[in-house]
């Protein structure tokens, strides 16, 4: 059962599917939920951005005018009590709300935004560069083939990481693609260790003055060509000067927040 919220109408849909409860936004009140109109207040009052509570009065009289649509309702309605989803008082019972995609940077979208996210299977990367004989690595997911022409790779990098500052003075960087078995860096490489004691765990070497995880899929060792601000973060173009890539294949993958590797289906 869907109720479709459009401007101050509100109307049920899929009025015959008792399994599954929302309410579907069509738009975003202008000036909040406080100016919604007097008509919808009365089908629905929302708890937060999320969830709202819908009249069982209202959803009675739009259902359809048949004694067994009202009794499979009352059944619903008793299977959603003891989960907490119908109000003390058994006059409104809870939704979640679903908004609109291109509702700009609400923070509906940016939980949707975040929920699309957690489906995208990554290889992360160690990102390292080496300033004022200082040795500096982020765990980054944003690390993407840019181009062959010139051959380029793009990494985007929180302005508040620590690597932020040295990697924009020292305009190098190395991409170190990680490997299965590099489970122990992703931690310590974001967040868990800092600094320098991060390169305590693998196999770190330098090469022109780079620091590399030896047996990592791959290095790919560049210098910044071309960099901007874009929100919170700074997009780094980094023209690629030399690779190594000779481990055998078994990247990490990164998804839904946990750590796999690959295998074909
Ligand atoms: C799998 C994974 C991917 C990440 N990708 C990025 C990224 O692409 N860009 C970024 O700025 N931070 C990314 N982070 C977060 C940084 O690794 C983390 O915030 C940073 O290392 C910690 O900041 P600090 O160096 O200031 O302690 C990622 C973290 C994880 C676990």
């Amino acid at each position: 059962m869907e109720v479709h919220v459009t401007g101050n109408a509100a109307a049920l849909a899929e009025a015959n599917d008792f399994k599954r409860f929302k309410v579907v936004m069509s738009d975003r009140p202008a000036a909040g939920f406080a100016s919604l109109g007097a008509d919808l207040r009365s089908a629905l009052t929302f708890d937060d951005a999320d969830t709202a509570w819908v009249s069982c009065t209202w959803l009675r009289a739009a259902g359809p005018a048949d004694p067994d649509w009202l009794a499979r309702f009352e059944l619903m309605l008793d299977k959603a009590r003891p989960m907490g989803w119908v109000s003390a008082d058994g006059a409104a019972i809870r939704a979640h709300v679903e908004w609109p995609l291109a509702a700009g940077d609400s923070p509906a979208v940016g939980d949707a935004f975040r929920k699309a996210m957690r489906r995208l299977a990554a290889t992360p990367c160690l990102v390292t560069t080496l300033r004022d004989g200082r040795r500096h690595g982020m765990a980054a997911t944003s690390v993407t083939s840019l181009c062959f022409e010139p051959p380029s790779i793009l990494v985007c990098v929180n302005t508040g990481a620590s690597i932020h500052d040295p990697l924009d003075a020292e305009g190098r960087f190395c991409a170190n693609l990680m490997g299965g078995a590099h489970s122990d860096l992703l931690g310590a490489f974001s967040g868990e260790l800092k600094g320098e004691a991060r390169f305590s765990l693998g196999d770190w070497r330098e090469e022109g003055g780079l620091p590399y995880l030896a047996d990592a899929q791959a290095n790919i060792f560049c210098s910044v060509a071309e960099r901007w601000r874009y929100g919170t973060h700074s997009i780094f173009v980094g023209q690629v000067e030399a690779v190594r890539a000779d481990a055998e294949l078994d990247p990490m993958v990164y998804l839904d927040g946990r750590k796999g590797r690959f295998a074909t289906a």
